[in-house]
């Protein structure tokens, strides 16, 4: 199958007709894949309720596009290359065919274990390719996966099992990361003292050590798919709009959203916008180093590239593991022709001398790509002069959980790129700059900054929140009439391309993760000692945005090290070691307007060591404590 676009005319035309005639479009596209039975009609919406569909009455297994259709072709072909963590470990390369079938034993083996169409089904595990297969085989029964990042902590695991009523549990006993090995099991078991809907709990083998299994609810992998005699299992029929997974992300306020994303729309999203983004051909080998726990793993590691029949790299490990090399060792050891990490990887990367990088091979990659924050100039000159070694296209790509796949990005070799601009809108994407109004800010000759909304559907578009439409409705659809608001702030210059300024509201991206501030205030302030808090971003050099935490603590509490580290453990405990603030600031009160709001703005200029201006804080109910918050912070 190619979907792609070849020129820039071409990509121009294309745009038009994606906005013109949409359903014209999308249906070209959709045409390429394997369909049980094609839609009835091709895209149905309304903002207002909201409600989207995309290809509705149209049946199908994603799985049959990602596995099944290439195998006459190309069962032979490698689809996933696995690099462990240990570089004496050897790599596993598995062909479409050798997918397939493990696959179906998998699928049987959860159907064996009561297992089917609709169940939701949450995975906690390494970068292992049987994360691969347990994410594959439950879209093959029809049931819902729901991928917990294998760094979150049990409470976070627990609290994301209960709020989707998940009936199984698939992890490892172990996970590798770089010199450490980490007890997956264990933080299981303490997240499952919380969870009554888990039935089964599967476990697999990723090391020897011995684990501990609860008789009648845990069951190893292994043993399960020793029972298995069947190499087939017939794709369960879905409809387009049926819900494909689960995955959750922050939100600026309360608890984490289960964006909710369907079979058809997603497939033929990600599918689309990987084949051209990326330009891949079919001798390539394309590696996005992003974990499988997080939407860029599941679009770019798993669906778009496996739909489109390309070989993805799996990377177990870190890239400082066994040194700051390991990511050049692997693109040479691979011969890999696509690279897409994140900013953060690349900053880290930079700090370390350049023999690193000089002593690998690099002379097979075409394409670069970076995902998940701005990327700063410095970056990406690096890696444009570094890796690229000035010969590759930098696919600087803008999108989120919510949008399923990409949405503002070069096409690779076609659309003219710019260091730090996601440049244009992919096909299909129809944005809208707003002003401080409400309004939108027309295209004109003279560059613009507002907010990003986008005007109409596009296929991977997250239909809802799982269990609260209502919050969906909110957080998306309520700021401006008729449009979808992305949460970001974004530049556009007199030839409309953009560059994206970063989060609007209080999600701060920390290392390319998104973390919403709320929750990591509600974990400090279950601490004894604290009263209040308010945890904000600042820029960091490496991190892209770290977090500092402003506490006011009880009066007698002794504020030292070791109540920052209990306060920093209080949140690496609900949430994850990613969310431990990298300041905790004791103050004696926080700037609150009269309604009692925290004027976040403040916190965020005095942690960034901006105080020079401040701004009006005439409406501060207690302005004076601005002084002592500098004060503190000093
Ligand atoms: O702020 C934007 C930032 O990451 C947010 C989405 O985060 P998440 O849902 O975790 O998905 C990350 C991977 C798609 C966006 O709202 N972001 C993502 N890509 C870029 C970016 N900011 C600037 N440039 C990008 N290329």
């Amino acid at each position: 199958m190619s979907l792609q676009i070849k020129s820039f005319k071409e990509y121009k035309e294309k745009y038009k007709q994606s906005i013109e005639r949409p359903d014209e479009f999308w249906a070209e596209i959709a045409v390429n894949f394997t369909w049980r039975k094609k839609w009835d009609k091709v895209s149905e919406w309304d903002f207002n309720k909201p409600e989207v569909k995309w290809f509705e009455g149209g049946k199908l297994n994603i799985t049959e596009n990602c596995l099944d259709r290439h195998l006459e072709k190309n069962g032979n072909k490698t689809a996933i290359i696995w690099e462990p963590n240990n570089p004496d470990e050897e790599s596993r390369h598995i062909t479409y065919r050798q997918l397939y079938v493990k696959v179906s034993q998998f699928a049987n083996v959860l159907k064996n274990n009561g297992i089917k169409k609709g169940d939701r089904v949450c995975l906690y595990m390494p970068m292992i390719p049987e994360l691969s297969i347990a994410m594959l085989a439950c879209a093959r029964v029809g049931a819902i996966h729901s991928i917990v990042f294998a760094g979150f902590s049990a409470t976070a695991i627990a609290s994301r099992i209960n709020d989707s009523q998940c009936k199984m549990l698939i992890t490892a006993n172990e996970v590798y990361r770089g010199t450490k090995r980490i007890n997956l099991k264990e933080v299981c078991d303490e997240a499952l003292e919380n969870t009554p809907s888990i039935e089964n709990v599967i476990v697999y083998r990723r090391t020897v050590e011995p684990t501990e299994m609860k008789e009648g609810r845990d069951k190893f992998w292994f043993d399960e798919l020793q029972k298995v005699k069947n190499y087939h299992f017939d794709a369960e029929e879905m409809d387009a709009e049926d819900p494909l997974f689960i995955l959750y992300t922050s939100g600026s306020t309360g608890k984490p959203k289960g964006m909710v994303h369907t079979t058809g729309g997603y497939m033929v999203g990600t599918t689309y916008t990987f084949e051209n983004v990326f330009q891949i051909d079919k001798n390539d080998v394309y590696w996005c180093t992003a974990d499988i726990g997080w939407i860029t793993g599941h679009s770019y590691i798993i669906y778009g590239p496996l739909c489109a029949g390309a070989t993805t790299v799996m990377f177990e490990g870190i890239p400082s593991y066994p040194d700051y090399g390991r990511f050049w060792e692997i693109v040479a050891k691979l011969k890999v022709t696509h690279f897409y990490t994140a900013p953060t990887a690349i900053r880290a990367l930079a700090k370390h001398p350049l023999s690193l990088v000089e002593k690998h091979d690099l002379s097979t990659l075409k394409v670069l790509g970076s995902v998940g924050e701005p990327i700063n100039e410095e970056a990406w000159h690096w890696y444009n002069d570094n890796i690229g070694k000035t010969n590759c296209p930098i696919v600087d790509t803008w999108w989120q959980t919510e949008t399923g796949a990409m949405m503002i990005s070069p096409i690779a070799g076609i659309t003219p790129t710019r260091p730090t601009f996601a440049t244009l809108p992919l096909p299909g994407v129809q944005l809208a700059l707003m002003d401080e109004n409400g309004k939108e800010i027309p295209q004109s000759n003279e560059a613009s900054e507002g907010r990003l909304a986008v005007k109409a559907p596009w296929p991977s578009i997250a239909r809802t929140i799982y269990g609260n439409h209502n919050r969906y409705k909110e957080t998306y659809f309520s700021s401006y009439p008729n449009m979808y608001f992305t949460g970001d702030g974004a530049y556009r210059d007199a030839t409309g391309n953009y560059r994206i300024t970063g989060r609007v509201d209080d999600v701060v991206i920390v290392s390319g993760h998104n973390l919403g501030t709320a929750p990591i205030e509600n974990a400090i302030n279950e601490h004894e000692s604290v009263v209040e808090s308010a945890v904000v971003g600042f820029p960091h050099d490496i991190k892209g945005n770290a977090l500092c935490a402003y506490v006011i603590t009880y009066d007698n509490v002794i504020k030292d090290d070791a109540l920052i580290t209990e306060i920093r453990e209080m949140v690496s405990k609900s949430i994850g070691a990613i969310a431990k603030p990298d300041k905790i600031i004791f103050v004696p009160g926080l700037p609150k307007t009269r309604s009692g709001k925290i004027m976040r703005r403040i916190l965020r200029k005095i942690a960034s060591n901006d105080t020079s201006n401040l701004g009006d804080t005439s409406t501060l109910l207690n302005p004076d404590v601005v002084q002592s918050i500098i004060k503190s912070y000093k």
